[in-house]
């Protein structure tokens, strides 16, 4: 039978001999440690505790040692052992708050946008991370027999966003770059390679679809709330990513 063994209070007057004596040998005894002498419910829930408190603390440390990882990509990714989360504020990009990829077309702004993306974004995979991707990929030939071409798409956006801001800029880059770049047709920064780079940007937003607040705030020369971009996002981290993709540069 399950019994429920209460303490002993001093005016229970119902006890036995022996268990007048037990309680004696309990009072006396200074080797037996106060842990034992508390009733089975208390030493049940001590040890559930106990191994709660041990099952909690294993699952911190896998969290700390895997930082901010991401839970949430659902298809096999070679990179995903490079994404983690971090809180970053955006710049308002107008005034004193501008940043370096905002300036005048000029050799020095070409080398910035190029270092986001150049000689980065083109990665090599072995066999087996190449056959875990979703997507089946083509193999390189010759000196790196046996590894497969990729390319983080983080990397193509950003060559494509490249390319829109160099066609926008069409004054200058003709002065610099061959006019077959801007051929229609088949150049970088003509008609259907922007066209392609503006959805290919459009899908990429929508698949990320950022849900950070832009919050409003009273300005006195407009004498309205105007909405603000400088606040704060949840972002992978990028040095991070791109650290991992020039790694596997080949
Ligand atoms: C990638 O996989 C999807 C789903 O199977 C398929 O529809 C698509 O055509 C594939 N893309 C390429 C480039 O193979």
């Amino acid at each position: 039978m399950w019994t429920i063994d209460l303490p002993k209070l001093p005016f229970q007057s119902s006890k036995s001999h022996e268990e007048e004596e037990e309680c004696k040998l309990l009072e006396e005894g200074t080797t037996i440690g106060p842990s034992w002498a508390l009733p089975q419910w208390i030493k049940v829930f001590l040890l559930a505790s106990v191994l709660l408190n041990l099952i909690s603390f294993g699952f911190i440390l896998v969290l700390g040692f895997t930082r901010n990882r991401d839970p949430t990509q659902i298809l096999y990714s070679p990179a995903r052992e490079a994404v983690y989360y971090e809180v970053k504020k955006f710049h308002r990009g107008f005034g004193l708050d501008k940043t370096i990829y905002q300036g005048d077309p000029s050799p020095e702004v070409d080398a910035e946008w190029e270092a986001l993306y150049d000689s980065v974004g083109i990665i090599r995979l072995d066999k087996s991370q190449a056959e875990r991707l979703p997507n089946k990929t083509y193999p390189y030939v010759g000196e790196d027999d046996g590894y497969y071409i990729g390319e983080l798409a983080v990397f193509h956006q950003l060559h494509c966003l490249n390319a829109i801001r160099i066609s926008l800029s069409q004054d200058y880059y003709r002065t610099v770059l061959d006019s077959s770049h801007f051929d229609p047709a088949e150049g970088s920064y003509g008609r259907d390679h922007i066209s392609h780079c503006l959805d290919a940007l459009r899908e990429a937003i929508m698949c990320a679809s950022d849900i950070s607040v832009i919050t409003w705030k009273w300005n006195h020369k407009a004498q309205r709330a105007l909405g603000h971009g400088d606040i704060v996002h949840t972002c992978r981290n990028f040095e991070s990513i791109h650290d991992w993709s020039t790694k596997n540069h080949p």
